[in-house]
C-alpha cells in the first residue's frame, strides 16, 4: 500500500519561486482585453451562472483540435480532470497503472478512493518502461495514467510507445500532456483509433493562465460521460472560459512564448552543466537534475537556497530520492540570478 502524502504545492512564498512551473512570460494580451471588454458589458457576466455545458470554449477547443465537442470534456484545471476521472471510475477493487516518477496526482487521487496502485519503476534512464508497465496491467487495471512529456523527468515518449500500450490493453488509458507545447507530437489524433483512450490538455503552461483553472480532455470514450455526471454542472467561471477561448485564438502568442521559455530551459541546463549538476535532458518546461555530491542531500540545497529567498522542488515529491530537484525556468535575469545563488552555495 503507499502511503497517502499530499500534492506538492508551496507552503510559504518566496521572491523567486521556481517550484511551480507557470509560464513566467502570462498570456496573451488578447486575454486581458477580452476580459476587460466582458466586464465592461452593460449586462454583467457575473451574476448569471455559466451558460449550461460552456458551448462556446467546447466548440472553440473543437475547432482547434478538428474534433466534435462531444469528444471533449473540460475541466478545473488538468488536475480538477484527473481527480474527475478518478473519482468517477476507480472504486476499492479497482487498480490505477503508473510509472514509478511522474506527475503525483492521479496516485493521491486513486489512493483517496481506496483503490489499489502499482508503480511501475522507471529505466535507469528514467524513461518509461512500456514492456513492464505492460506487463504490470491485469484484470483488477481500470486506468493507465501516462505524462507525456513526464513531469519531472521532461522526458518525451514516441507515439509509437504509447500505440503498444494501446494495443496490448482494454483499461482506460489516460494521458496528461500538460506540457505537450514543449516537446513532440501530441497524441490526440490516436483517439480515432483508440476508444480506451484520453488525451488531457491544460491552460495552466504554454498559455501562461495557470490562475484561471481551466483544463480539457479529448476521448471517445463513453467513460467522458459518466465522469461528466459525477459532478457538479458549473465548475469553471464564465470569466475563466472567456480567457480560454481567447487565448486558444492567439496561437502567434503561444508558439513565441513556447520559444522563449525553451531557449531558457536550454540555458539553465548548459550552466547547471557547469555547476555540476548532472541534467536529465529535458522537451518540457521543467529540468530534473541531480545535485552536485559535494551537497549533502536536495533538502540541504533547498533549505540554503530559501536563505536567498529562492526554492525549488524537491525530486522526493516525485518518489525519488533526495538528491534531485526539479526547476521550472524563469524570465532570464531570474535564471541568472537563481545560477548566483548556486555558484554561492557551490563556492564557485
Ligand atoms: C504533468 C502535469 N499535469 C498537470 C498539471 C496541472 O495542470 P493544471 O494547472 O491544469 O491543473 C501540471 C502542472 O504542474 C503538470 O506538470
Amino acid at each position: 500500500m503507499v502511503p497517502f502524502k499530499n500534492v506538492y504545492v508551496p507552503t510559504k512564498k518566496f521572491t523567486r519561486d521556481f517550484s511551480l512551473s507557470s509560464n513566467p512570460f502570462g498570456p496573451s494580451p488578447r486575454v486581458k482585453q477580452a476580459l476587460m471588454q466582458a466586464l465592461s458589458g452593460s449586462d454583467s457576466l457575473l451574476s448569471p451562472y455559466p451558460e449550461t455545458g460552456y458551448p462556446a470554449l467546447l466548440q472553440a477547443i473543437a475547432d482547434f483540435h478538428r474534433v466534435c465537442p462531444e469528444q471533449i470534456i473540460l475541466g478545473a484545471g488538468l488536475d480538477g480532470l484527473i481527480f474527475d476521472t478518478i473519482n468517477a471510475l476507480l472504486g476499492p477493487d479497482d487498480e490505477l497503472v503508473l510509472p514509478a516518477v511522474t506527475f503525483e496526482n492521479a496516485l493521491y487521487a486513486a489512493i483517496a478512493q481506496g483503490a489499489r496502485v502499482q508503480q511501475v519503476p522507471m529505466k535507469s534512464d528514467f524513461s518509461v518502461d512500456f514492456d513492464q508497465l505492460i506487463k504490470s496491467i491485469n484484470p483488477k487495471t481500470k486506468i493507465v495514467f501516462l505524462c507525456n512529456p513526464n513531469n519531472p523527468t521532461g522526458i518525451y515518449e514516441p507515439l509509437t510507445s504509447i500505440v503498444r500500450l494501446l494495443e496490448s490493453t482494454q483499461a482506460f488509458v489516460v494521458l496528461d500532456e500538460a506540457n505537450i507545447e514543449f516537446s513532440g507530437g501530441s497524441a490526440i489524433s490516436l483517439i480515432e483509433r483508440f476508444p480506451h483512450f484520453m488525451v488531457l490538455r491544460t491552460f495552466s503552461k504554454a498559455y501562461g493562465l495557470a490562475g484561471i483553472r481551466v483544463g480539457y480532455g479529448i476521448s471517445r470514450s463513453p467513460l467522458l460521460k459518466k465522469t461528466a455526471s459525477a459532478r457538479p454542472p458549473f465548475f469553471i467561471s464564465t470569466l475563466s472560459a472567456i480567457a480560454a477561448q481567447e487565448a486558444l485564438l492567439d496561437q502567434d502568442y503561444v508558439h513565441s512564448v513556447v520559444e522563449k521559455i525553451i531557449h531558457e530551459r536550454t540555458f539553465l541546463e548548459r550552466e547547471l552543466n557547469v555547476l555540476g549538476f548532472t541534467v536529465i535532458p529535458s522537451q518540457s518546461n521543467t529540468v530534473l537534475c541531480r545535485i552536485p555530491s559535494s551537497i549533502a542531500s536536495a533538502s540541504c540545497l533547498i533549505e540554503q537556497l530559501n536563505r536567498y529567498d529562492f526554492h525549488v522542488v524537491n525530486g522526493t515529491h516525485f518518489n525519488l530520492p533526495d538528491c534531485y530537484v526539479r526547476i521550472a525556468p524563469k524570465v532570464h535575469e531570474a535564471n541568472e540570478q537563481l545560477l548566483g545563488a548556486l555558484r554561492h552555495i557551490l563556492g564557485k
